[in-house]
């Protein structure tokens, strides 16, 4: 073959593998936030979330647990902190930022005061998992939730080691 053919043949394949690729954004997965329904449904599984935590016997036998749970105002605002989190961390608009009265830190800021353990850790998941299902979340999408959220044990155990290995840093 001619050379010049050869070189044409070459340009059409660059030119159709270009134009896969631009329509590669249309195959790839939707945010976890896109697929969750967005803030409304997030706040919502957010707000029966935490009023089983506040109430969780085990939890509050923590002692440091139980002063944010016996402190009324607290809940709200907790439940607009962790609502904003979710969103972030699904992808969705990045609004979960610290502000001048030390809320909206890093997980590994925001929780070493409480002295959490593991088994209480396991526990927030396990409250996480029910709200899940409560809510009709599909089993890929709680999969991915779960995995995310199972990510941070290691930086917000602090009463004792992580059983993990560390993930986060
Ligand atoms: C991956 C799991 C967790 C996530 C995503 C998460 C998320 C958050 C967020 C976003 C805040 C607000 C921080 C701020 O405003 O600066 C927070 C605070 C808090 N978290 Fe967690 N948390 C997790 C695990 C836990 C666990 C396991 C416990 C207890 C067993 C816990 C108890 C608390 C409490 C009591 C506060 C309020 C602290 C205070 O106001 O002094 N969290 N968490």
């Amino acid at each position: 073959m001619a050379l010049k053919s050869r070189l044409s043949n070459l340009l059409l394949s660059i030119a159709a593998a270009s134009a896969m690729l631009v329509s590669l954004p249309t195959l790839a997965e939707d945010s976890l936030y896109t697929r969750l329904g967005g803030t409304y449904n997030i706040a919502s599984t957010v707000d029966h979330l935490v009023d089983k935590i506040y109430v969780n016997r085990a939890l509050n036998a923590n002692p440091a647990l139980k002063a944010v749970h016996d402190n009324v105002d607290s809940k709200a605002g907790f439940k607009v902190m962790l609502t904003n989190w979710v969103v972030q961390e699904t992808g969705g608009p990045k609004i979960y930022v610290r502000d001048e009265f030390g809320r909206g830190k890093s997980m590994k800021d925001s929780h070493p005061h409480l002295n959490i353990t593991n088994r209480e850790f396991n526990i927030i998941l396990i409250e996480c998992l029910h709200t899940f299902y409560a809510f009709n979340v599909p089993a890929y999408e709680i999969s991915q939730l779960m995995g995310s959220l199972e990510s941070y044990r290691n930086v917000i155990v602090t009463g004792e080691k992580p059983v993990s290995e560390p993930v986060r840093k």
